[in-house]
């Protein structure tokens, strides 16, 4: 039975809208901001590798699966996992899918538009010239203030969220293609100048050797598992936004002649070049000024702004750079409020604008504690062989990339490729019944199932305890 079923919500305008929007809503602070540090935190090369390996083996087959679920569902993830399950004759409990996806959404954005509150508040730092000629020392300092204060924190927040709340509550589909269209090649340029920047630095060769070759030594260090795989794991997951909904609520307004596996290879090549780029400007700035790798959240807003000092045009450059960051942001930020809005204007009966003011006011609120998180409220405690020094807001980050994303796809992995039938995915997917179709599903059904739960496993500790390893 052929099923095509159409959104209430609409659909994109073409496969490239669809393109630009997912590229919108995984590139963003993951890539520029979170990346370079948990490299920094988690030991640099090896890091990296294992990152990309989880991207190209569990994150692309998932994102194929989730947008394929989205797009078969045409609905809000708890409602499309609701009539998926109905149509396969599978447990209605596959809707907890969704509804794990929504509160991950939650969390993550209400710390994302905390850091997205940094965003902004360094635009008129830049832009006011007040890191010409900084050192280290001031730019540390200036970064200190400005956390440390939670009325400011808290200003910036409020700024970032009533901007996701504005957008979502008009429709995602109304100005993204647009904006993503000029904003994102912007970025990538502006990313280009940086690269070109750290080049003449004099560490330009230690941050390369640092970003991609594993130092051995380090990693005996550490625990290959908990202190790597799982950060790089979460972060492929965090990075390609899948294993929430936001990607499926995405892939719900794709067309039906529109192929997805293009489009997931078109979205990941994108966002880990952005990430890639974002570390090879960052660490030779690092390293040149002095500045401490695993110098946690931070990191790229102490050590950009020393570079912005230097370089000629830096006031300019630097003002822009974290316009377009904003920007990149607002666009992930949009994405993680859609599944949220689109199951209460389903369910409850209400407009966009109600729903979009009510999910944004449930962030808002949750912000507050990692605004706190930062200064008033700060604690820390080890994780991944990193110290965390920021509590809350510590806790809320790995809950949600470490474990509710992964788990979120893990659960798709093996919706989409043991509980749905052949035929469905078949013609879901588009791929035909060959050679490239095969390789998904090999993908979905045993590489990335395997990986996820072998690195959860591995992470608590469980496989040492049965003593399968030592
Ligand atoms: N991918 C976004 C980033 O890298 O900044 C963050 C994000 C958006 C995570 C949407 C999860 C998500 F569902």
């Amino acid at each position: 039975m052929s099923i095509k079923r159409s959104s209430i919500h609409g659909q994109w305008s073409s496969r490239w809208a669809f393109i630009l929007a997912a590229t919108g809503s995984a590139v963003g602070l993951g890539n520029i901001w979170r990346f370079p540090y948990l490299v920094g935190e988690n030991g640099g090369g090896a890091f990296v590798l294992v990152y990309l390996l989880c991207v190209v083996l569990v994150g692309i087959p998932i994102m194929m699966a989730e947008i394929m679920l989205g797009r078969r569902g045409r609905q809000s993830p708890i409602n499309t996992m609701t009539s998926l399950a109905e149509e396969e004759g599978l447990s209605p409990y596959w809707k907890l899918l969704g509804w794990m996806g929504v509160l991950a959404g939650f969390i993550i954005l209400s710390y994302y538009s905390v850091i997205a509150g940094w965003t902004l508040a360094y635009i008129f730092r830049t832009g006011a010239g007040v890191f010409v000629d900084a050192d280290a020392a001031l730019s540390k300092s200036i970064f200190t203030e400005l956390i440390s204060d939670p009325e400011k924190l808290l200003a910036w927040h409020t700024c970032f969220t009533l901007m996701t709340v504005i957008v979502v509550s008009r429709g995602v589909k109304n100005g993204l293609e647009q904006a993503v269209k000029f904003l994102m090649p912007a970025l990538f340029i502006l990313l280009l100048v940086m690269v070109g920047y750290a080049m003449s630095t004099e560490k330009f060769m230690d941050g390369l050797a640092y970003l991609f070759v594993p130092d051995l030594e380090r990693l005996a260090e550490k625990n290959f598992f908990s202190d790597i795989f799982l950060p790089a794991l979460g972060q492929a997951f965090f990075s390609l936004s899948i294993g929430m909904g936001a990607i499926m609520i995405y892939g719900s307004y794709l067309s039906h002649k529109s192929s997805i596996s293009f489009n997931c290879f078109a979205i990941a090549i994108a966002d880990t070049t952005v990430a890639i780029l974002a570390g090879i400007a960052i660490f030779p700035i690092v390293f040149t000024y002095g500045l401490e790798p695993a110098g946690g959240p931070g990191l790229i807003f102490i050590s950009l702004p020393i570079a912005f000092g230097q370089m000629p045009f830096g006031t300019f450059f630097g003002c822009l750079f974290f316009i377009l960051l904003l920007f990149a942001a607002w666009t992930s930020g949009i994405s993680l409020l859609e599944p949220a809005v689109t199951w209460l204007v389903e369910n409850k009966n209400i407009s966009r604008v109600k729903a979009s003011a009510l999910a944004g006011v449930v962030t808002w609120v949750l912000g507050l504690v990692t605004v706190l998180s930062f200064n008033h409220w700060a604690f820390s405690f080890t994780f991944a062989g990193a110290v965390k020094e920021n509590g809350f807001f510590d806790i809320f980050d790995i809950l949600t990339s470490n474990i509710m994303l992964p788990l979120g796809g893990l659960l798709v992995a093996i919706f989409a490729a043991w509980m749905m039938s052949r035929t469905s995915t078949v013609e879901e997917l588009g791929l035909g019944d060959g050679a490239a179709y095969r390789a998904w599903r090999f993908a979905v059904r045993y590489i990335a199932p395997f990986g996820v739960i072998v690195i959860f496993l591995n992470a608590i500790g469980l496989f040492k305890l049965l003593g399968f390893t030592e």
